[in-house]
């Protein structure tokens, strides 16, 4: 059975679905941008704000943006560098390190103990990306379980950022993450995408844990998902035996990735209120790509127009659940992610308040 229509317009059911995102790993960014020491990004996480630092250790920390004395933000948002290897607070001026301890000389006019600290995070990098997760969380790992085989037989490790954009939507994060997780919409919603990787060729894959799976064979013809459905000599980023196929993957609840013969894209879905979602929209492209011949405009091109309608449409669903006081159908069996994403979602629900 589809999710109760309140489940996507009910303020008080979203503050429930922040409690458990606030429980989980959740994607924040690619290990590029603090390969110094001293940088830092600074995001909302499932209505926290969070920054994640490269110290003067070389190793990565984490921790919530609020001062010790009266909890002013530190950070800016964004990406951004520290070249003193500390941050002042911009209120009174409390200075704490990288590893977000408080300067041992100004904790006594403060009241705070010696080596008090801003709450920690924890932080994982796999694959180039940066996840992080409450202090008391497992493991990445142990709470991710397996991973797509076809991460581990991509060149990851050579990701390179083509391009990053940030877009709103009018519509309920979870609109977003199913949406993804069918293709059955392609012919009606993505013509242009229908003629280079058809719906009917389409599967779903299990994968036990977190990650939920799927499957698109390119057309015959097709080198790539671009407008021209060209590669244009970009080097491959997927396996050998996987450059005829998209692989897509949802590591649950709120990064979607769809790894193409020669490029991966990222989606990172930022749920805001019941009825606005930020998604974080990024092309990485193989290292090697970046040359004077690269020509990335036909990916870029068919991605703008893509995203614009699948935006289009769960906007348009919010709508239809906002304004029609109905139930929603039942599904149909080519909407077997969907019910897979449905089913990870109730279960982390149950674990929370
Ligand atoms: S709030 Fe940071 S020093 Fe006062
Ligand atoms: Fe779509």
């Amino acid at each position: 059975m589809p999710l109760p229509r309140a489940w996507y317009l009910e303020e008080a059911h979203f503050a429930r679905e922040l409690r458990m995102l606030q429980q989980r790993w959740l994607m924040v960014g690619h290990s590029s941008d603090l390969k110094l020491p001293g940088a830092y990004l600074c995001t909302q996480v499932a209505g926290r704000r969070i920054v994640v630092v490269r110290t003067a250790k070389l190793e990565l920390a984490a921790f919530y943006d609020g001062c010790l004395h009266r909890r002013t933000a530190l950070f800016d948002e964004g990406c951004g560098r520290k070249l003193e290897l500390s941050v002042t607070c911009p209120y009174h001026g409390l200075r704490f390190d990288l590893d977000g301890v408080v300067d041992g000389s100004m904790a006594a006019a403060f009241n705070l103990e010696a080596g008090s600290r801003l709450p920690p995070v924890r932080v994982a990098e796999r694959w180039g990306f940066l996840f992080v997760a409450p202090i008391d969380a497992l493991d990445f790992d142990a709470a991710v379980g397996p991973v797509p085989p076809w991460f581990e037989r991509a060149e990851l490790a050579m990701l390179r950022r083509g391009r990053a954009q940030t877009y709103e939507v009018k519509a309920n994060w979870k609109l977003c993450v199913q949406n993804f997780q069918e293709s059955h919409h392609f012919r009606w919603v993505h013509p242009a995408l229908e003629q280079l990787s058809p719906a009917r060729e389409s599967t779903s894959v299990s994968l036990g844990g977190q990650f939920l799976g799927g499957t698109m064979e390119l057309a015959q013809g097709v080198e790539t998902v671009a407008s021209n459905g060209q590669r244009e000599g970009r080097p491959f980023l997927a396996a050998a035996s996987d450059r005829r196929t998209v692989f897509d993957a949802l590591l649950f609840p709120c990064w979607m990735t769809s790894l193409q013969p020669d490029y991966l894209l990222s989606y990172r879905i930022e749920p805001r209120s019941a009825g606005q979602t930020r998604i974080c929209a990024e092309i990485y492209f193989h290292g090697a790509a970046f040359h004077k011949s690269f020509s990335p405009t036909a990916v870029y091109d068919f991605w703008d127009r893509t995203n614009a309608e699948d935006r289009r449409i769960v906007e348009l669903q919010q709508l239809g659940l906002a304004g029609a006081p109905f139930e929603p159908g039942p599904y149909v069996s080519s909407e077997d992610g969907v019910v897979a994403f449905d089913a990870l979602l109730e279960s982390a629900l149950s674990e929370v308040a």
